[in-house]
């Protein structure tokens, strides 16, 4: 813990937030969504990033802390460098949200949009310090035939930024830790964030795979790729291939391919876009029955 959490703040204003209006007495400067996750700011708390994510049994959450804490030490560990963070949880009803603060940083610097207003050749220097980055996770998931701990990554762009020079990762809020094979992480939560009618659906299909490919190098550097099409530096796409291509070749794995990325951006955009809307549904049907509905969701995200 390092304090940026004042937890007085954090329950009033829980009682004064209605997430299914998207309305809050405290002014909120939505810095980003996630899958289940909304991060914001406020002005009571300058310069701290605070990450809701609502849903919570009370008895699940604290030891979601713990691996939340767990993973970042984990990743220190392998040598990334991470923001300044703290967590803590607040209880409503008979339901826990739990908060995950980190230093602000600047939004300018958040990688998905420095790479708007930089040249290709800087844009390729970026791209081998986030492989090199996303290396050093695999350096120390090598070391668990012996310590029988992984870690995962998502090395997507906007999980990325700079400061002072230095590139920190921050997309600490989904701890994905795998002890003898086994995920840590609670995956629960994440379901109960879907609409009901896809849990069974993703429980059954997805969540395994899309836990198992955080911990897969290759996948991992195929994601961060194929979300260039989201962040509309397609353009850039070809040239950051070949870099990659030639990065993991080094480690023996093979080549990825223009062709793979592209449909791969494709499958993604269609699931996380259903997704969406069928949660959307979800919050519509919760409002004409009087029911609470506990997340914030974007209106709309570009592809
Ligand atoms: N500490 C932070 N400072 C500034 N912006 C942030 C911070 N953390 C997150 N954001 C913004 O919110 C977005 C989503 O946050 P992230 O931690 O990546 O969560 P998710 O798991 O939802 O992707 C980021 O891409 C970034 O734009
Ligand atoms: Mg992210």
């Amino acid at each position: 813990m390092t304090g940026l959490i004042d937890l007085d703040f954090l329950k009033d204003f829980e009682e004064n937030l209605d997430p299914k209006k998207g309305i809050s007495k405290y002014e909120m400067n939505i810095l980003g969504y996630g899958e289940i996750s909304v991060v914001f700011e406020v002005r009571e708390q300058e310069g701290i990033a605070l990450k809701r994510i609502p849903n919570f049994k009370p008895e699940e959450v604290e030891a979601y802390i713990d691996l939340f804490h767990e993973y970042e030490s984990l990743l220190k560990e392998a040598g990334l460098k991470l923001p300044r963070s703290d967590a803590a949880y607040v209880l409503r009803g008979d339901k826990a949200i739990l908060y995950i603060a980190q230093e602000r940083l600047e939004s300018e610097n958040v990688c998905n949009k420095v790479i708007h207003k930089i040249k290709n050749d800087e844009f390729k220097e970026l791209f081998l310090r986030i492989l090199n980055e996303l290396r050093k996770v695999w350096d120390f998931n090598e070391k668990s035939v012996v310590t029988g701990t992984e870690i995962g990554i998502d090395g997507q762009i906007s999980n990325f930024a700079l400061k002072n020079g230095d590139l920190l990762y921050f997309d600490t809020s989904t701890p994905m830790v795998r002890r003898n094979g086994e995920h840590q992480i609670n995956a629960e939560v994440f379901l109960r964030a879907a609409p009901p009618i896809m849990r069974t659906i993703v429980k059954r299909l997805f969540l395994q795979e899309i836990l198992d490919r955080y911990f897969d190098f290759r996948l991992v550097v195929v994601d961060l790729l194929a979300n260039l099409f989201k962040e509309k530096r397609k353009d850039a796409i070809p040239m950051l291939l070949d870099v990659a291509n030639e990065f993991l070749s080094e480690f023996g794995i093979k080549n990825i391919t223009y062709k793979e990325i592209e449909k791969y951006y494709k499958e993604d955009a269609f699931i996380w876009s259903l997704y969406l809307n069928l949660r959307k549904l979800h919050r519509f049907t919760a409002k004409i029955f009087g029911m609470r509905y506990e997340y914030f969701l974007p209106e709309k995200i570009e592809r």
